[in-house]
């Protein structure tokens, strides 16, 4: 159970309920959706089960658990690098997701003071342009979380989390029912229905879909040693496959509820559906503004969804952090100060990327939109596919059977999608997306 409840912090987070929406809108909707569910379902969730086993065979931080099973498995040490690659990551994707975090945190503040009552999609769009664009109350939010997460991680994480989850989601999902119920009664939630499940393959380029993958790495925190770290702590007898389904319905429900309440507002309101990272900002004061006890909703909303942003950024300092105590190098607070005040410094490059720095764009756009293509698109897809044949290929049968209960249908049904779908998979968008393999018609 506090497994769960720990992987079930990480997974739930920001990319469920700001990032789904707003690259679900950018990229046409339904037949994205489809695409994203099917790489939660096919790679997604075995490559969770990969590195859970993995980590708890190893029972070490991320890069010294790679080390020793790729020696035990008659590989090499240099399965290390893996572990490597995900610390970088935890950083790189900390460092825009504080920035994003930051904006939830004020966003409570501003729900508290009641701006958004009976405001027009205008005004909230306004009020979000206002907001992102100056840069010191941005850099100060981003500040304000990040000195939170550096403060629960340097004194160990553990108990008050799983406390914090086992309240958090459940809150979540009861605001977000009270969310969906005015987003039905909004007149338009038949639009938002059509728009999220009726695919229109025409709309699909193989960047969109790399971005349902990237998507379905992120929002499942794996392909960078985060679950890795937790599954170190998990007992023998618990059954992997059995945490890993609760934890990925439990992120996909959330994901889905996000998407069926914001939809329906972008077209009752007559936004844009590719509105960019600010559709949640711009839709939801909306629904905030015209329900009754609105402020309160909202405040409580934007508590959570702190909350849940806070929970998810621990176990992206986790692997950085573990690694160096692990190497005897600093105390656990040294370590967490350091890797902390690194990562804030990098996100400033975001805090500017929506002010300062709008208009300085290279490769995929500005600072923010570049960290999040390469670690979403880039670095965890790889990382997975390095984890799948890891479990696929490297271990033997035996050390994978032993870990999921036996050789029997699932545990095949696991193999096979680890050594052929998610490979293959994940390496034949990759080079579609980046147009390194020719069209065959
Ligand atoms: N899964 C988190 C979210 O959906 O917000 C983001 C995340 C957390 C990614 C932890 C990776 C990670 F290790």
């Amino acid at each position: 159970m506090a497994f769960v409840l720990a992987v079930t912090g990480s997974a739930v987070g920001l990319g469920n309920i700001w990032k789904f929406p707003y690259i679900a809108g950018q990229n046409g909707g339904g037949a994205f959706v489809l695409v994203y569910l099917l790489c939660v379902f096919l790679v997604g969730m075995p490559v969770m089960m990969s590195e859970i086993l993995i980590g708890r065979r190893g029972r070490r931080n991320p890069v010294a658990t790679m080390a020793l099973l790729g020696q035990e498995e008659g590989s090499s040490s240099n399965w290390k690098w893996l572990g490597g690659l995900g610390v970088l990551a935890g950083i790189l994707i900390l460092s825009y997701y504080s920035v994003v975090a930051g904006w939830t945190v004020a966003y409570i503040v501003k729900s508290a003071s009641g701006v958004f009552a009976g405001a027009t999609p205008e005004r909230v769009s306004a009020q979000f342009g206002e907001f992102v664009g100056n840069w010191r109350l941005v850099g100060l939010s981003h500040t304000v979380f990040m000195a939170l997460t550096i403060f629960v991680v340097a004194r160990g994480v553990e108990r008050g989390l799983e406390q914090a989850v086992r309240f958090m989601v459940p809150a979540l999902l009861v605001l977000m029912f009270i969310l969906l119920g005015y987003s039905i009664s909004s007149g338009h939630f038949g639009e938002g229905l059509a728009f999220m499940f009726t695919p229109d393959f025409d709309r699909l380029t193989w960047d969109s879909v790399l971005a349902a993958l990237g998507q379905a790495f992120f929002t499942l925190s794996i392909g960078m040693g985060a679950i890795m770290a937790y599954g170190a702590y998990l007992p023998e007898e618990t059954s992997i496959t059995g945490a890993s389904g609760t934890v990925v319905i439990v992120d996909t429900v959330i994901a889905m509820l996000a998407g069926l309440v914001i939809f329906p507002l972008v077209f009752a309101n007559g936004l844009d559906p590719a509105d960019g990272p600010g559709l949640v900002f711009d839709t939801l004061p909306l629904a905030f503004g015209q329900m009754a006890g609105g402020a309160f909703f909202a405040t409580i909303f934007f508590v959570l969804l702190s909350f849940a942003a806070w929970t998810s950024a621990i176990g992206l300092m986790e692997p950085a952090v573990a690694w160096l105590v692990e190497q005897k190098f600093r105390t656990r607070a040294q370590a967490a100060l350091m890797v902390g005040i690194l990562i804030w410094a990098l996100g400033m490059g975001s805090v500017l990327s929506f002010n300062v720095l709008a208009e300085f764009k290279f490769y995929k756009g500005t600072i923010f939109d570049n960290v999040d293509h390469i670690t979403s698109n880039i670095m965890l897809p790889l990382g997975g596919v390095a984890i799948a044949v890891f479990a696929g290929w490297i271990m033997c049968r035996n050390s994978t059977a032993e870990e999921l209960g036996g050789a029997g249908r699932l545990y095949k049904i696991w193999r096979l999608l680890v050594r052929f779908v998610a490979p293959v998979g994940i390496l034949f968008v990759f080079l579609k997306a980046v147009g390194l393999l020719p069209e065959l018609s």
